[in-house]
């Protein structure tokens, strides 16, 4: 079982626009023809900040385009947010707020062997990065740039550097990098 930060990125770093567009995003690659359905099929517990999750919420219909489902995840879903939101009915979701280390526990104990996957945003990975629970990150970069945005791991690494793991070629519009930190 791993806990793994697996997103997409411009290659400045940033995983959205400043006013969480992902547009730039679906050019770029046909998620099945990505890594992800591989990828997905080893989740058992998934987390993720309010922001994205409230981005799914305002595209659900494109969500449902793609994924076929406006809520695509049958595994059980970590929603971190000092806020109240809107709920989904019948998606299988914990609305929870504070340090990561107390539900990373539950996570593990609900995800039976599969792996954590911390959907973000960046600081998100970077909290359970300073709780020393992350394991791999795995990032799609995209060839374009956005100047400005979310960013996709505002953490200082520096020494030990991360791992490269494996570099997967997409075409011509992105790669997929791959780093192990259980020895960060
Ligand atoms: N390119 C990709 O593949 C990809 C992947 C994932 C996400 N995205 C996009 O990237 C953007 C990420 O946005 P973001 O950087 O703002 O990150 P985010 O993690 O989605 O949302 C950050 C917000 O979550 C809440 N939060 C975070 N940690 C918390 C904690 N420990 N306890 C309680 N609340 C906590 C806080 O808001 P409140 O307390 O105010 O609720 C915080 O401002 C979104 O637009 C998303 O759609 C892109």
């Amino acid at each position: 079982m791993k806990t793994q930060y697996y997103t997409a990125a411009s290659l400045d770093g940033f995983i959205a626009t400043e006013d969480h567009s992902l547009e730039w995003l679906f050019s770029l690659s046909d998620i099945n023809q990505s890594s992800y359905p591989e990828f997905i099929e080893q989740v058992g517990a998934m987390a993720m900040g309010s922001s994205t999750y409230e981005w799914m919420l305002r595209n659900a219909d494109t969500i449902n385009a793609q994924m076929g489902s406006p809520w695509p995840y049958t595994q059980p879903v970590w929603v971190f947010s000092h806020r109240v939101l809107s709920k989904i009915p019948h998606a299988n979701i914990h609305y929870v707020q504070g340090d990561v280390r107390e539900h990373h526990q539950q996570m593990i104990a609900a995800a039976s062997d599969k792996n954590i996957w911390i959907v973000g945003g960046g600081d998100l990975a970077g909290q359970f990065y300073d709780a020393g629970l992350l394991d791999e990150i795995i990032i799609q970069v995209g060839s374009v740039t956005l100047g400005k945005g979310q960013p996709v791991f505002p953490r200082r690494v520096l020494s030990p550097a991360l791992k490269l793991k494996s570099v997967q070629q997409m075409g011509e519009g992105m790669v997929e990098l791959r780093y192990d930190l259980t020895n960060n």
